[in-house]
């Protein structure tokens, strides 16, 4: 196996970032294809904790090559503190490289995510105001300044005017709000951030990529957020600006598709859904409440509370399908540990009839019911299992009953945040 791919199945904050962490110990390389610092990745290591935003998740393995690709967008002073943070842990982060076609986020996509937030009033996406859509705007606007610009002091001067001068008008004329950029210490201000990363950059990180994948290194694609966040497939307009499914790690990473091997869903137990927009099998009050205490469903990267809900086998089977999974990787199942029956909603009831597809539009899903089926719970405590033959017999039902909506297989089980609480299949 050379390339894997790991992807959120859900709204983002399955685990991907422990599951990747797990498997990067095998791997030569570890590479982000999409999103920005709007992702939150967790890796618990012993009694140390660390949330990483745009560092890959493999980063704690020395010999592991972690790319940051074409396809990310990056704030230079999050990376920087990113880095900062994890030398203080006496991590050297000397195996980072950084693609120098990723595009640059600027305090002007801040200001804007934010103000186009609060125009939306009461349709707010709930972003997480960390510039991520404004960039990739420029980016498909073909207006972005990637990291290669910034070592071209004209062209990067040239760029930047012309996108201050966009961002102001816009900004003062049409959202109202009172800023000024100034240029000459913004233009410092990155060209310290560019010299300080330097060292990182590579200018083609998909020639990298492919060498190790000529020579059968292997690989692991990282994805950020879920697939229900894809800008595509997921719950437009409630979604992020990238595709986090598989086909994501093509352009974000200028692999060819034939390349993966394999293709791992990550799948929490039970969904979260942080920000606004449709979540049909969200629990209001005492067992949304009970989930998300348990489960710490809390933002890796804004602290908001998670919303929570069942297991919603209608978001599964569409995200086995559009992102070709080969097999499942299950976490949170711990998180259900007390649960005396446990729902799972297997299809939609719309306008009285039961769909089991995903609705194209979330005004259709909106008018959406699910359909439920309890399992008895386990009751039992499965945070110190290792093998899987160990799991109670409903603990086991219930897994499967999760892979059958899939239609995919399951390779891993996690049953805690720590590193080592995993059962391998
Ligand atoms: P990501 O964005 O997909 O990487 O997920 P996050 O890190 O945002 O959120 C997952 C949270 O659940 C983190 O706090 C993890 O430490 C934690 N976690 C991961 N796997 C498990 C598990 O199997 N059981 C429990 N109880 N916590 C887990
Ligand atoms: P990880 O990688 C969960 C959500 C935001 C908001 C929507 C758009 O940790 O799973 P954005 O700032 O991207 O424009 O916000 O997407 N969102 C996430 N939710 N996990 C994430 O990443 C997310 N990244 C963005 O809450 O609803
Ligand atoms: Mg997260």
């Amino acid at each position: 196996m050379t390339v894997t791919v790991i992807v959120g199945t859900q709204w983002g904050d399955e685990g991907k970032g422990k599951i990747t962490d797990i498997l990067a110990s095998d791997m030569d390389m570890v590479v982000r294809y999409q999103g920005g610092n709007n992702a939150g990745h967790t890796v618990v290591i012993g009694d140390k904790t660390f949330k990483l935003h745009l560092i890959p998740s493999g980063i704690f393995y020395d010999k592991v090559l972690c790319v940051i690709g074409n396809g990310v967008v990056i704030d230079p002073s999050v990376i920087l503190d990113e880095i900062g943070s994890l030398q203080n842990k006496g991590y050297t982060a000397a195996s980072l490289r950084i693609s120098s076609q990723a595009h640059v986020i600027f305090p002007y996509h801040k200001d804007l995510d934010a103000a186009q937030e609060e125009k939306r009033e009461a349709g707010r996406i709930g972003t997480t105001c960390r510039g991520i859509g404004p960039c990739y705007i420029d980016k498909y606007n073909r207006r972005g300044i990637r990291i290669s610009d910034l070592y071209d002091k004209k062209i990067f001067r040239e760029k930047l005017e012309w996108n201050i001068n966009e961002k102001s008008f816009l900004l003062n004329q049409f959202y109202g709000m009172e800023v000024k950029y100034d240029i000459d210490s913004l233009f410092e201000q990155f060209l310290t951030y560019a010299d300080a990363i330097k060292k990182y950059v590579v200018s083609d990180s998909s020639y990298l990529i492919n060498e190790y994948i000529a020579t059968k290194k292997r690989i692991l694609m990282e994805g950020a957020q879920g697939m229900m966040l894809d800008v595509d497939h997921g719950t437009y307009p409630f979604v992020t600006s990238s595709n986090p499914i598989s086909g994501g790690a093509c352009t974000g990473a200028g692999i060819a598709p034939n390349s993966i091997d394999e293709i791992l869903g990550v799948v929490k137990a039970y969904v979260t859904r942080v920000g606004g927009g449709p979540f049909p099998t969200e629990i209001e009050g005492g067992i949304g409440e009970m989930l998300r205490e348990r489960g710490h469903e809390y933002g890796a990267t804004t602290g908001r509370p998670r919303r929570c809900g069942w297991f919603d086998g209608v978001v599964m089977r569409h995200a086995a399908q559009i992102n070709g999974l080969t097999s499942l990787v299950v976490t949170k199942l711990d998180v259900l540990d007390s649960f005396e029956s446990i729902k799972v909603c297997t299809a939609y009831r719309y306008k009285g009839k039961e769909i089991k597809g995903f609705p194209s539009d979330i005004y259709k899903l909106n008018e959406c019911e699910p359909v439920y089926e309890e399992i008895l719970g386990w009751r039992e405590d499965l945070s110190k299992i290792k093998k899987y033959e160990e799991l109670p017999l409903n603990a086991k039902r219930y897994l499967e009953k999760l892979s059958e909506l899939a239609a995919a297989p399951i390779s891993m089980v996690s049953v805690g945040a720590e590193r080592t609480q995993i059962i391998r299949l």
